[in-house]
């Protein structure tokens, strides 16, 4: 484990990583987030990256990382030349993280921690921060909680995927993170 910590590199994106970025959310969220008690199958899962996967899909995110909308900022956590981890967060009146992932079979050797530790010399740390998870999404709250987190109250608006079925989430928040 301390071998492959200690090979984790942390930076900003570019446009070559698009593909590898993509691909490393999309065998995530297969890991992730079909789920039985929710009726959420891997065809949904499927179905939601149909577009992102697509050469037009790769080309956008390419566009994207070579050009980042003001405030958007995607770190990556390489090992040698392969993306393991990713980090999407958005910086206006607080941080939001957008999207936060560890390839499935680099999970809990402690590279999330050190994308999230690292990721913070990127952000304002002066300011609030938000995260939306799955509601079975139990590992991430973990994760989160870990890191300071809270459950928050806030009724969240609805995503649904194409067959219709709810992707039910929950808020998580932090307060600022003293200098
Ligand atoms: C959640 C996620 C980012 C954590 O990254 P990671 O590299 O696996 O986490 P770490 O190894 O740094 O673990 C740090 C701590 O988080 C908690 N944790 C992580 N994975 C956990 C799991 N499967 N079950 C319970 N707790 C877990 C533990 O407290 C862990 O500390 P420990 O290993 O000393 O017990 C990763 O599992 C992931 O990408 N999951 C799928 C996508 C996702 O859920 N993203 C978050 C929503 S944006």
């Amino acid at each position: 484990m301390d071998l492959v910590f200690k090979n984790v590199l942390v930076s900003r994106a570019d446009s070559g990583d698009a593909a590898a970025i993509i691909s490393v959310y999309y065998e995530t969220s297969l890991a992730t987030y079909p789920n039985a008690k929710y009726g959420i199958t891997r065809q949904d899962i499927v179905e939601r990256f149909e577009d992102d996967l697509s050469p037009n899909g790769i080309l956008k995110m390419s566009m994207k990382l070579a050009n980042p909308p003001k405030g958007e900022l995607v770190l990556v956590a390489k090992i040698g030349d392969e993306v393991v981890a990713c980090c999407w967060c958005i910086q206006a009146a607080v941080n939001k993280i957008a999207a936060f992932y560890v390839s499935p079979e680099r999970q809990r050797q402690g590279i999330g921690t050190k994308l999230w530790t690292e990721s913070l010399s990127y952000m304002d740390m002066g300011k609030q921060f938000f995260v939306e998870i799955a509601v079975y999404n139990i590992p991430a709250r973990s994760f989160y909680e870990r890191l300071g987190f809270v459950k928050t109250e806030r009724h969240l608006p609805e995503f649904r995927f194409k067959s219709g079925r709810i992707f039910p989430r929950i808020e998580m928040k932090r307060g600022p993170i003293p200098a």
